[in-house]
């Protein structure tokens, strides 16, 4: 799936997922800029990247930040171009249940997930419309379909990013940029295991998944290649969720 000539910005490309995704997207040709809190790591798959003979590009970014993410959009244009490819992966976990869930840690998830995505795709949506192409592939999850305890405030922001991308999908999709969301079941990165996930839930969900092990940070990367290939121009408004079949 070539992505050559095409500029691809993955927030939350530091680290797990998002940095599958980060080198999968220069594996097929693209150039990349990895928007992330965590400098450091934005930097070192940066390297990566360029380890590949892509163009590459870290930029420290809050993207629950409207001001932060218009500075990487000012960052991006200067080191790589306009955007064709977006992909909104930034994230946090926690597992707080409803009655001990204060409005400071609801606002917070809120604040990452929702407001972030509509940040960075109301940021970047002008270049992709101006080029008459664009991907954009939103990072929900299973939460966001069937919930979990302890996950109220993570599964409500994951249910608004597939309203959203359903929604803008609508408004996108006659200027050439498709708008589809990914809702990964339970895949082995640094969030799940900061998350301090009982080694119980991990085992229960492997044991009834019929793929019968947890998902790794490549196996959604090669669903968001799809998605924002060339090849997956009939598909928007839809949710791809790689989960070893855990949930249907
Ligand atoms: P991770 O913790 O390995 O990576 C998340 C990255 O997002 C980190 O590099 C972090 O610095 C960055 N980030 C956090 N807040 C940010 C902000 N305000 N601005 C910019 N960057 C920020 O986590 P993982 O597991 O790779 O998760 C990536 C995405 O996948 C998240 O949206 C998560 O909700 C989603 N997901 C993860 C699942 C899992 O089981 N690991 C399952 C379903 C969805």
């Amino acid at each position: 799936m070539s992505l050559a000539g095409r500029n691809a910005v993955v927030t939350g490309g530091a680290s797990g997922i998002g940095r599958a995704i980060a080198l999968r997207l220069a594996r097929d040709g693209a150039d990349v800029a990895v928007l992330d809190l965590n400098r450091t790591g934005a930097e070192a798959v940066a390297r990566e990247i360029a380890g590949l003979g892509r163009r590459s590009l870290a930029v420290e970014t809050d993207v629950g930040s409207a001001a932060s993410v218009a500075a990487a959009v000012e960052r991006v244009h200067g080191g790589l171009g306009p955007a064709h490819v977006l992909v909104n992966d930034a994230g946090i976990a926690d597992f707080v249940p409803l009655l001990q869930m204060t409005e400071e840690v609801w606002d917070r998830m809120l604040r990452v997930h929702l407001k972030g995505v509509f940040n960075c795709t109301r940021a970047f949506a002008p270049d992709m419309v101006a080029a008459t192409w664009g991907r954009v592939v939103n990072m929900a999850s299973v939460a966001g379909l069937i919930g979990g305890p302890g996950l109220a405030h993570y599964s409500a922001a994951k249910a608004g990013i597939i309203g959203f991308t359903k929604a803008i999908a609508h408004e996108l999709g006659p200027l050439g940029v498709t708008v589809n969301a990914i809702a990964p079941g339970m895949i082995d990165t640094p969030m799940l295991r900061a998350a301090n996930v009982p080694e119980e839930i991990i085992r229960h969900t492997t044991e009834r998944n019929p793929i019968r092990r947890l998902g790794v940070p490549d196996d959604i990367a090669a669903a968001c290649a799809y998605l924002a290939s060339e090849e997956a121009g009939f598909v928007t408004g839809q949710v791809l969720s790689p989960n070893g079949g855990a949930a249907f």
